[in-house]
């Protein structure tokens, strides 16, 4: 057993099938080389204690009673404190726990900085027991965690933050398969709006029970598109991939996910070259992707930029979770 102990987790990047994935479909996710980092030990006092000042939690306390992951939890405590407890839950800690965090980037990217503080709890407590637990235990504790506190997801976010690399991933891990490439040539761009995922998730729930068909049918051909892009994903056929990606963006647009915003930043990187463009993410706001080739890669950022978009560096197939 460990006192103390560093990690990081990367953030993450939706490629394709956002939606749809939460119900029952396969998507592609990136891991990006942006990284939550949280230093974890154990404490004497019985309490778990959260720091994360990137999200405004300083100090905060709260005793390893039956209490934990109840009541009035802050915004930026409760993905942390609910994977302690069910962390906790499947294999008792002998201590009180402290966990500060700090991240790479800014929790309103979409980037998944919830996801990634979840994982790196999750791991660090293991690492930290000496449980070697294998990636899919570290997932199921880390995905129970995510449907606890949003009470919907597919925990996409959470497998890209433990395994890294570029996923196919099936709804609440089903299926986690490692795409073998080494980078995709991705642009990104933030659309300086914060998107509220859950709030989104919910509004297409709404649209689904009001017309079922319609959605069901938005969910068949983007797990179908997700399929094929999968293959040309592994061919690095980044034509094709681009087609996929435009014809994704359409559905999203049909299950009333876009934005003005996003429309225009995608449309100014297609015109300025993308092999294709789209929203990433649950939508509205957050960030889009384009796939540029190199030659182009300068003008699609700038015709983003003249969009108004605020274009991010992201490395992309980044390593998963580890210890610093
Ligand atoms: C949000 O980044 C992606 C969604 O598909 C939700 C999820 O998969 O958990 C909208």
């Amino acid at each position: 057993m460990k006192d103390r102990v560093e990690v990081s987790a990367p953030g993450k990047l939706m490629l394709l099938g956002e939606h749809a994935v939460v119900y029952n479909r396969p998507c592609l996710v990136t891991a990006v080389g942006q990284r939550m980092h949280a230093s974890v030990e154990l404490i004497a006092d019985g309490a778990l204690t959260i720091d994360a000042p990137d999200v405004g939690v300083s100090g905060y306390t709260k005793l390893f009673t039956s209490d934990l992951g109840k009541g009035d939890i802050p915004r930026g405590a409760r993905f942390i404190e609910m994977a302690v407890r069910n962390f906790n839950e499947r294999h008792s800690l002998p201590a009180g726990v402290k966990v500060t965090t700090k991240s790479e980037f800014s929790s309103q990217f979409g980037f998944g900085s919830s996801s990634a503080s979840t994982v790196c709890t999750v791991y660090a407590l293991s690492e930290i027991l000496g449980l070697e637990l294998d990636k899919k235990e570290l997932f199921d504790i880390a995905y129970k965690t995510v449907l606890d506190v949003q009470g919907a997801g597919s925990g996409f976010d959470v497998a890209a933050g433990i395994y890294g690399g570029t996923l196919y991933f099936l709804t609440g891990g089903q299926e986690i398969e490692p795409i073998n490439i080494p980078s995709i040539p991705l642009v990104v761009g933030y659309s300086g709006i914060k998107a509220d995922t859950v709030e989104i998730v919910n509004q297409v729930k709404e649209k689904a029970a009001k017309k079922p068909k319609l959605v069901e049918n938005i969910y068949d051909n983007i797990a179908d598109l997700v399929t094929k892009a999968k293959v040309s994903l592994q061919n690095r056929d980044w034509d094709e991939l681009g087609v996929w990606m435009n014809h994704n963006q359409e559905h999203l647009d049909s299950l009333g996910v876009s934005s003005d915003k996003l429309d225009h930043m995608i449309e100014a990187a297609r015109k300025a070259g993308a092999y294709g463009a789209k929203l990433s993410g649950a939508g509205v706001g957050d960030c889009m992707i384009a796939l540029a080739s190199e030659e182009k890669k300068v003008e699609i950022e700038r015709a983003i930029t003249k969009a108004e978009g605020q274009v991010i560096n992201v490395e992309t197939n980044v390593e998963g979770v580890r210890v610093d």
